[in-house]
């Protein structure tokens, strides 16, 4: 017996379950309800309407006010409650002249397409090799999921960059956030990274005057 056709069949369905698939059409999500780990319920489908799957919120101008020089509107689940369940979702990144997003990590991947402007991205893999690169308008990067990346406005005007993400909640992580802008003890946070406590008060004080929900 041909036993490729049955082969072929497990190995279909084995990649298939690997992927994000849901049992209806759509489950917007109703973030009233606590979120499981394969997302939130689902809103009543009979409230749903046309404008649950559109996000509006990338339109206008951006300022910039944070220490980092850049402005990140995040479309992931939470502000678009559409993405529930579909594994992806999109930001838009602004960065003012010389403005940059930290070096962080996700459990997604990214994919970025710069818009206008020039920017450094780049990533640093397990073995602490980096790679980067400057790009310019139409350029895209991926970022693999788990690997720590950044990117740098380079050029002598603001840039314009969009991403998506293959998660309806990336779990962004920014390093030195999570080191020193959070609750970690500067004498432990000392500790684990070798840096004096003095410098690790002056991190703490940059950035722990950060909201962490406020950008990447
Ligand atoms: C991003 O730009 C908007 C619109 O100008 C502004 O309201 C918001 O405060 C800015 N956020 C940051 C982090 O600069
Ligand atoms: C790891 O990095 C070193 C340089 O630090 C390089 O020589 C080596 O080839 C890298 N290994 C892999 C698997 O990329």
């Amino acid at each position: 017996m041909n036993s490729l056709p049955i082969f072929f069949i497990f190995f279909l369905f084995s990649s298939l379950s690997q992927a994000n698939i849901i049992e209806v059409d759509f489950c917007v999500a109703n973030r009233a309800l606590p979120r499981g780990p394969k997302g939130y319920p689902c809103k009543d489908p009979a409230k749903v309407t046309t404008d649950d799957f559109v996000f509006t919120g990338f339109r206008g101008e951006r300022t910039f006010n944070n220490i980092y020089g850049n402005n990140i509107t995040l479309a992931f689940v939470e502000e678009f409650p559409a993405l529930n369940g579909l594994g992806l979702s999109m930001a838009r990144l602004d960065l003012d002249v010389g403005g940059f997003v930290p070096v962080h990590s996700h459990r997604t991947s990214e994919i970025i397409v710069v818009i206008h402007g020039t920017i450094i991205a780049g990533i640093v893999d397990t073995n602490n090799t980096a790679y980067y690169k400057r790009l310019e308008a139409g350029d895209v990067m991926i970022f693999p999921q788990f690997l720590l990346h950044f990117q740098i406005n380079v050029g002598k005007t603001r840039a314009l960059a969009f991403v998506a993400l293959n998660g309806a909640n990336p779990g962004v992580q920014i390093t030195s956030e999570a080191l020193f802008g959070g609750n970690l003890p500067a004498k432990i946070a000392s500790e684990i990274t070798l840096i004096s406590p003095e410098e690790v008060r002056r991190l703490q004080r940059i950035f722990s005057k950060n909201d962490l929900t406020a950008t990447f």
